[in-house]
């Protein structure tokens, strides 16, 4: 066992990734827990007495938001694959310093809105993909009657005593908006109605829990109609949860099986949240064969491009964007990626460039021309997704090549360096700075 401060320096260390041209892969690779669900259910965890989770991923975000937790009073015991988190909340404010590392620290707004009826936090940082607002999430507090005070970049924020309004509507589909409104519907009485909200698997991980805590949830087609009962009756449960297996993590090594696999088995998967990468992966000419908790992928003879859009669940994940692009530019003619969601989530296409992709960007859309090969280069990785499609793509070039700000890619990956290992990849985490490494 160690604590999350002995893990987070362990993976602080590391600051470049070298990565070796590779023939192919082959043999088994186990999926992590989602990062996505970990994160609203450690902000969960400030409503009940006990929380475990099982099939808890063990990577940079999850360490900080494990540290907001032992700061906001919380005991929290860590070891391979499970999170033990006891006792009470013992204050309402989260430190800005460590809002600022991840964007899922937004979610303990909810969270101790839910448990305490109070809470401090500053603006969340995250992946520098787009302006990425919270307007929508305060329209919610707003809607249910919440008092702010906002004061040297903290935000403050009040339950009120009587509810305003049971009903809101979000303007925009958002995953943390939606789970920041159910985190705090944990400590308001009775009937609430939430439009329009987003449904990506982490989400209904997240209801399931609440339903478990004891709240009543049901969900037709984007409208959720809560109940809670009395957010008394709801606190001082233990509750054991097994978190959903990460459908990026699990489509990153499924796009790695598309380029190289001979075969590749990737398991703890749930297909059935990854249907919209399995229809594309198989238009792309990948080999599929998808059983209850596995996929087995071979690769493509060769890539046939696509047309990809990003859309919220069930369409194709933005998250998947960044790796796609990577296979794409091997693909045999020309793709179009058109991102929806995040206005800035093109970075790597410069990245894949120095490597010898030839992409266009024009706005939101991509233009992919498909090259014959990719060369190894000195890359930096520009946020979380676009390291994970920056190792794919080092793999797949010919020659050696060095991924910079590797710490994006410890954010959201659980032992990358370890799994690709056990396929039979080099890869290598280093402690040097590109910047410091001779050309
Ligand atoms: N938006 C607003 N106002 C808001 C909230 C969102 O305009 O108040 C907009 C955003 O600017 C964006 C869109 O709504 O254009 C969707 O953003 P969303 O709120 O759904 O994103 P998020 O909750 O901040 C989560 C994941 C992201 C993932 C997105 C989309 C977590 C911790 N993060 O972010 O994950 O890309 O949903 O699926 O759950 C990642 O893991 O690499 C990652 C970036």
């Amino acid at each position: 066992m160690s604590t999350a401060s002995e893990y987070l320096k362990r993976l602080n260390r590391y600051k470049t990734l070298r990565v070796k041209s590779c023939q192919s892969v082959s043999g088994l690779v186990r999926v992590s827990g989602a990062k996505n669900s970990a994160l609203p259910l450690l902000a969960a965890s400030l409503l009940t007495e006990g929380l475990t989770l099982k099939n808890f991923p063990i990577l940079l975000d999850t360490l900080y938001a494990v540290e907001i937790l032992s700061l906001l009073g919380k005991e929290v015991s860590l070891t391979e694959g499970v999170v033990s988190i006891r006792g009470g909340v013992k204050t309402y404010a989260v430190p800005s310093y460590l809002s600022a590392l991840f964007r899922g620290s937004v979610l303990f707004l909810g969270g101790l809105l839910g448990a305490i009826g109070r809470a401090k936090v500053a603006h969340p940082g995250g992946c520098p993909i787009g302006k990425r607002p919270i307007d929508q999430h305060l329209k919610f507090l707003e809607s249910v009657g919440c008092t702010f005070s906002f004061d040297g970049g903290y935000i403050y924020v009040r339950l009120p005593r009587g509810v305003k309004s049971r009903r809101f509507r979000f303007d925009v589909i958002t995953v943390t908006g939606t789970e920041n409104a159910l985190l705090t519907l944990a400590g308001l009485k009775g009937e609430f109605v939430l439009e329009n909200c987003a449904l990506e698997p982490e989400v209904l991980d997240l209801v399931e829990f609440l339903k478990k805590l004891g709240m009543g949830i049901e969900i037709e087609g984007r409208t959720f109609k809560v109940f809670n009962p009395s957010p008394e009756s709801l606190r001082g449960k233990r509750i054991s949860h097994r978190i959903i297996p990460d459908r990026i993590e699990a489509g990153t090594f499924l796009v790695l099986g598309a380029l190289l696999g001979e075969p590749l088995r990737v398991e703890n998967v749930n297909p059935n949240h990854l249907g919209s990468i399995l229809s594309l992966l198989k238009r792309a000419g990948a080999k599929l064969k998808v059983d209850k908790n596995s996929i087995k992928v071979e690769r493509a003879e060769r890539i046939k491009p696509l047309k990809v859009r990003t859309e919220p669940y069930p369409g194709f994940p933005t998250d998947m964007q960044a790796q796609f692009m990577a296979m794409l530019s091997l693909a045999d003619g020309t793709s179009e990626i058109e991102e929806t969601i995040f206005e800035n989530r093109f970075r790597h296409a410069a990245e894949l460039s120095r490597m010898g992709a030839d992409i266009e960007v024009k706005g939101r859309v991509a233009t992919v021309r498909g090259v014959r090969a990719l060369k190894g280069a000195r890359v930096n990785a520009t946020d979380l997704r676009a390291s994970a499609a920056l190792v794919l793509a080092g793999l797949v070039a010919e020659g050696e090549t060095l991924i910079g700000n590797v710490g994006q890619l410890l954010r959201g990956y659980e032992k990358m360096e370890e799994k690709l290992k056990g396929l039979g990849c080099e890869v290598y985490l280093l402690e040097k700075d590109l910047k410091d490494m001779s050309p």
